[in-house]
């Protein structure tokens, strides 16, 4: 390994960390650079994986042509092969111009697949073609056309047990773990996660003109080191800014930590609500209602859907069901009110909601989502991953809900 290279590139690219593993991730990086070669880039969510692929590409004999990064778990399912490989005017519904898409457009450059293996099936086919032969075709055209990509990809995905269950295609895998890149989880490299805290807690003192940055105890240190991280570096991350911008002690003990993070090494668990200091900034407190109401959000519509579903098959036993145009209850009836679960029902009795209260509830209920949907768009610039990561939803959920409050035309 050439030391001084691999310093060098992590001064670059703020990679902060001194982990063997880390290091040789980012020297097979540097390696592999000049080369062709696919790389795959494994790790748990939150590690860092999407550093090397720039690395990869800065350092390559491409570093003057195109690159580009492609998240393939926010595209939806019908659009991503035009993304991916463009497609001709008219293809589909829509399709009123041609799209020369990313495989075409990176001619000569580098082509990050990031999340690859979300891909949908077909398109693992499609893409397979492209690696092996040069060669795709655009959606809804017969020519065959040549590109010189070179494919970086990346996965927090298990992908041998996506191969057994048969949501990846293993020839595919091969051809892309050509270089396999395996980045550490953050619990197995030691002394690098106080570096990281030290790093972050400066960072968020710089941001927002703080006197002084927190500072960790030895013993918080020990603590740190000792916690599973199961969101790796961006969970550190969030904990850092969060105890920079909440606590009001800068020296950081066990106990201070505690409040941030579950007390067991090995949990999952997120800290409850009440754990936590008063909130010192609205800002946060906000984000913390918004997500909460987002859950409650979600439980009350599954539960409203089992509940409707439920009276739906005793009308149906009762009655046959007359459609009403525009009523988003499908067996709507006039003369049937609608069960709501609440306290009533617990006490054995059905308290009755009528249709018009149920649509204006859920009228709402939407306003109120579609508002923190917004909100998080505003605040992350437009950025769909990091907004969705703000609500704790997935890309494809966000994407799907952007679309139905027709966002996109408006806000993006
Ligand atoms: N060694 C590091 N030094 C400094 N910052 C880091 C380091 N590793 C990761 N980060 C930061 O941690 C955050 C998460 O990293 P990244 O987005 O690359 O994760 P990922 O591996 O792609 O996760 P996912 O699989 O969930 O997409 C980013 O803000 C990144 O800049
Ligand atoms: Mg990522």
């Amino acid at each position: 390994m050439n030391t001084s290279d691999v310093q060098a590139q992590k001064r670059r690219y703020g990679i902060v960390g001194n982990f063997e593993g880390l290091n040789h991730a980012v020297d097979v990086a540097l390696q592999v650079a000049k080369t062709d070669l696919s790389v795959l880039i494994t790790g748990e969510s939150g590690v860092g994986k999407e550093i090397i692929p720039r690395i990869i590409h800065d350092n390559s004999l491409r570093k003057t042509k195109k690159y580009f990064a492609v998240n393939c778990g926010s595209i939806p399912e019908g659009t991503i092969d035009s993304e991916l490989f463009g497609h001709e005017k008219g293809a589909f519904t829509g399709a009123i111009g041609e799209r020369e898409g990313y495989f075409g457009a990176a001619n000569g450059g580098t082509l990050f697949l990031d999340e690859v293996g979300e891909l949908p099936s077909a398109t693992q086919a499609r893409l397979l073609r492209v690696l092996e032969t040069g060669e795709y075709i655009r959606v809804g055209s017969s020519d065959v056309r040549k590109t010189d990509v070179r494919i970086v990809a990346a996965t927090n995905v298990n992908m041998a047990q996506a191969i057994r269950d048969g949501r990846f295609r293993e020839d595919l895998f091969y051809r892309l773990n050509t270089i396999p890149i395996k980045m550490p989880a953050l619990r197995e490299r030691g002394n690098d996660v106080v570096l990281l805290f030290k790093k972050f807690a400066m960072d968020t003192a710089e941001k927002y003109n703080m006197p002084e940055a927190v500072e960790l105890t030895a013993e918080a240190q020990e603590k740190l080191k000792r916690y599973s991280w199961p969101g790796n570096i961006r969970q550190l991350k969030n904990v850092a800014e969060q105890i920079s911008i909440l606590s009001p002690e800068r020296v950081v003990t066990p106990e201070i930590l505690a409040e941030y993070i579950p007390d067991d090494p090995v949990s999952h668990d997120i800290v409850p609500l009440n754990k936590r200091k008063e909130a010192h900034s609205f800002e946060n407190e906000r984000e913390l209602l918004y997500k909460i109401l987002f859950d409650l959000r979600n439980d009350v519509t599954e539960l409203k859907k089992l509940v409707h579903g439920q009276q739906a098959e005793r009308a149906r036993q009762d009655v046959a069901v007359p459609q009403v145009q525009g009523c988003p209850v499908p067996y709507y009836r006039p003369d049937v009110a609608f069960p709501v679960a609440n306290s009533a029902s617990a006490k054995g009795e059905e308290e009755f909601q009528t249709p018009e209260e149920y649509v204006e509830e859920t009228i709402s209920l939407n306003d109120v989502e579609r508002q923190m949907i917004v909100k998080a768009l505003e605040k992350n610039r437009g950025r769909r991953r990091k907004a969705a990561q703000d609500l704790n939803i997935s890309e494809r959920t966000l994407y799907r809900k952007i679309k139905e409050y027709g966002l996109d035309k408006e806000h993006l």
